[in-house]
């Protein structure tokens, strides 16, 4: 039977009449209502040969210009022969369309394809990097940004993307730490979720939505020495406690694919690994969306050395529970003989196929294959529209983190500042603010620092740029210029850091300092007596030792995206106040890393006294900046923590609460962050965990009230059996402003309690 046909005619055979459909698809297109979406795929895969079954596994990248011919392409002739199921970086709903209608068309059944893309701060509106996101500890702001990135990309064609990456991050060398959420599993989860809810909405038949991907499962962010794609080797403990929870949190989202890892894990390759793909993710989390594995993986495994050639790596790969192949073409190439060798079943292969298929089915493709990609203006408005700029704009302000105001420096008065110099690479530049993996990003939407400082100041205020330097070498031609600058002006702006592309995929780094000749140039400036203000532009944490120590006023601020500028220079002039926190440890030292706010105690924990104890001998152990720490332009006082009860019962809980004072004349916003230490356990225990955090609004010379409800489910853990609960004992909770809070209160939990693992669903 023809494809169209065979299509309509189940359609038909299932939904009655063909005007009933799109009502039908939506409403079976929830997750929980199957049967209608069963039928339709058991009657399709009934018609569907071996190896159709198989090009459904097959996904591959376009690597066309946009206006390219069609048929130029060998994998769209694959695809008319349904070898094919998903292809990634196609572009342009127009080049999509036609390629959808090609192979929709042509081939024998008109599968409609899956179209990819790494979607990952923004689709042309571009947001500030994830990680820089994930500094304003703002859910909502943050699921916004994500619905407006998916809103762009289904207009545009699209409907999967390849984000949220949700890798924890412990190690500043590894570049990919810009894409993810920071170092810490509570806030990670919570984010992914975010991320997930802004992309998938909660209607995947919505063509305002597109299909998220929980990515790189797992343990990525583990890599030896921050060297990406290097290998992994971590406790089950650690994997589950500390790796897992944000993959955990994207599947309770309801979160409909997942990336596997390029890397190894306790010497098995990601792509391959059954315990963490079957055990874990499928069985036991009961996830029913598809597992991709990340680009090649399955081929790379010959290189890993845990196969012997590329058809044994496909074997291994299909066997533990991956679904479809990125790019590697060996499901297309071997799949078909492994099956009839009895290496993999058919019944692998029909799971697969029918997971990729409901998905399908979820979108609505069966319906209207072109649902996505038909041009549509009014869909193709909304990008790059005002409000999703408006948004960026805001993402950016939150985003910031002030590090460091000695004598209020910050903010500059712009009624009172005749002259500023603005120096550095960074000082006008569009593309670089557009950060790591911005893919289809466009310079042109940057409003850079300069232009936005020069609106905001009008022409009252003379405004010296110097560029002084490029990003790394060591050309100093410029430095005269921008000394010039420095010493006409009344106050100098540095815009220095990291190119975009110093953070991202394989790029990670040895140093993790400003690069050297910047470095250089701010030492220079500072020789001026001016005082500096520096502004960070970069996608992970820096020893900006010497920079704390002598500079008066540092902003973080990342890579901010389209609207950078506005928001630092409403951050710059007080039109905004800042209230970002950092998620993830700046260390003093690279020597120090890994280092994270929520280490183990020790045996010898440091005592300044006691030669014996763990430390270093030419550095401290603490961070230059920990992890939550961020300032304001107002100050905050908190009170010490009251406790409702000091002992929790299994199935009770305690109120902590504590009175937060903004003790300055500005308004302003605090993260309140609630941390937790179990002080004994079957295991040794982090010496403090996040458990609660509340982003507040606090009026100048007012005080708010804030209170934390703890329950078992915040201290559970996976214990020395590797069960989950939380052990009866004595606990200590910590309310404060950052993670290095030192007073506490201790309560007390009366008796054992099993909680419902975090990754296990009864
Ligand atoms: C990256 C993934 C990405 C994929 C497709 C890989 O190199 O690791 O994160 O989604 O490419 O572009």
């Amino acid at each position: 039977m023809n494809k169209l046909s065979l299509l309509g005619v189940l359609f038909l055979l299932i939904c009655g009449c063909s005007k009933e459909v799109t009502k039908k698809i939506s409403v079976h297109n929830q997750w929980n209502d199957r049967p209608e979406m069963d039928i339709f795929i058991d009657s399709l895969m009934t018609e569907m040969t071996l190896e159709e079954k198989i090009g459904q596994t097959v996904l591959f990248a376009s690597w066309w210009d946009i206006t390219g011919p069609v048929s130029d392409n060998d994998f769209v002739d694959d695809a008319i022969q349904g070898k094919v199921g998903a292809v990634f970086n196609a572009l342009t709903a127009d080049f999509i369309y036609r390629m959808q209608k090609e192979v929709v068309e042509k081939s024998r059944l008109g599968i409609p394809l899956l179209f990819g893309y790494d979607v990952i701060h923004g689709y042309r509106t571009t947001f500030p990097t994830p990680f820089a996101m994930s500094a304003s500890w703002d859910l909502d702001q943050i699921e916004k940004s994500c619905r407006v990135a998916a809103v762009e990309a289904a207009a545009d064609g699209l409907n999967w993307t390849f984000a949220p990456m949700v890798d924890i991050a412990r190690d500043p060398r590894w570049g990919r730490i810009a894409e993810g959420a920071g170092e810490d599993p509570y806030l990670g989860s919570l984010i992914a979720a975010a991320q997930v809810r802004g992309f998938q909405g909660t209607d995947l038949s919505d063509e305002a939505t597109v299909l998220a991907c929980a990515k790189h499962f797992a343990a990525y962010g583990a890599a030896q020495a921050g060297r990406d794609y290097h290998t992994v080797d971590i406790s089950e403990r650690v994997l589950r406690d500390v790796y897992l929870p944000p993959f955990k949190a994207a599947c309770d989202a309801g979160v409909a694919t997942y990336m596997t890892a390029f890397n190894e894990l306790d010497g098995t390759p990601c792509s391959a690994h059954e315990h963490l793909l079957n055990d874990i993710l499928k069985e036991q989390w009961g996830f029913d969306g598809f597992v991709v594995t990340d680009y090649t993986s399955i081929k790379e495994m010959v290189n890993h050395g845990s196969v012997a050639d590329e058809k044994e790596a496909g074997e291994a790969s299909m066997n533990a529970g991956v679904d479809m192949d990125m790019q590697s073409g060996i499901f297309m190439n071997h799949l078909k003989q492994s099956v009839e060798e009895g290496k993999v079943k058919e019944a692998t292969v029909n799971e697969a196929c029918r997971r990729i298929l409901e998905m399908k089915y979820r979108l609505g493709l069966f319906e209207d294959p072109y649902r996505y990609c038909r041009p549509d203006e009014d869909k193709q408005s909304k990008i790059k529209s005002p409000e999703h700029f408006a948004l960026a704009h805001e993402m950016a302000r939150k985003s910031i983190v002030l590090l460091k105001n000695e004598d209020q420096l910050l903010p500059l008065n712009k009624e009172q500042l005749n002259s500023i110099a603005l120096i550095g690479p960074m000082t006008d530049e569009q593309k670089q603010q557009l950060g790591a993996w911005h893919t289809t990003g466009q310079p042109e939407t940057v409003t850079t620092i300069l232009t936005a400082f020069k609106e905001k100041l009008g022409s009252k205020t003379k405004i010296y740029t110097a560029k002084g330097c490029d990003w790394e070498g060591d050309d100093r031609s410029g430095f005269a210029e921008a000394l010039a600058a420095a010493k006409k002006a009344e106050v100098v702006v540095m815009c220095m850091g990291e190119r975009e592309n110093m953070g991202g995929e394989a790029a990670s780094r040895v140093h993790i300092d400003i690069p050297l000749i910047q470095k250089e140039l701010i030492k220079e400036v500072y020789k001026t007596g001016k005082p500096i203000v520096l502004l960070l532009h970069n996608g992970r944490p820096l020893t900006i030792t010497w920079e704390n120590e002598h500079l008066p006023a540092i902003l973080e601020c990342w890579h901010l995206g389209s609207m950078a500028g506005p928001a630092i220079a409403d951050v710059v002039f007080g039109d905004y106040n800042p209230s970002g926190k950092l998620t993830a440890t700046f260390p003093q030292h690279l020597g120090q890393v890994p280092i994270h706010y929520n280490m183990k105690n020790t045996g010898r924990p440091y005592n300044p006294k006691d030669h014996f104890t763990t430390r270093y001998q030419d550095c401290s152990n603490d961070p230059l900046y920990c992890f939550g720490y961020g300032l304001s332009y107002s100050s905050f006082e908190y009170s010490a923590v009251t406790l409702d009860t000091n002992t929790l019962t299994p199935d009770g809980k305690i109120t902590a609460s504590v009175k937060v004072t903004n003790t300055s004349n500005v308004d302003g916003e605090e993260v309140v962050q609630l941390y937790i230490r179990d002080l004994v356990g079957s295991v040794t225990r982090p010496v403090k965990e996040l458990k609660g955090f509340q982003k507040v609004m606090i009026p100048a010379n007012t005080a708010v009230d804030v209170s934390f409800e703890v329950s078992v489910e915040d201290l559970a853990f996976w214990r020395k059996d590797m069960s989950y609960g939380a052990e009866k004992g004595e606990f200590l909770l910590f309310i404060g402003t950052n993670s290095d809070v030192e007073e506490s209160v201790k309560f007390e939990l009366c008796t054992d309690a099993d909680v419902e693992p975090y990754g296990i669903r009864k």
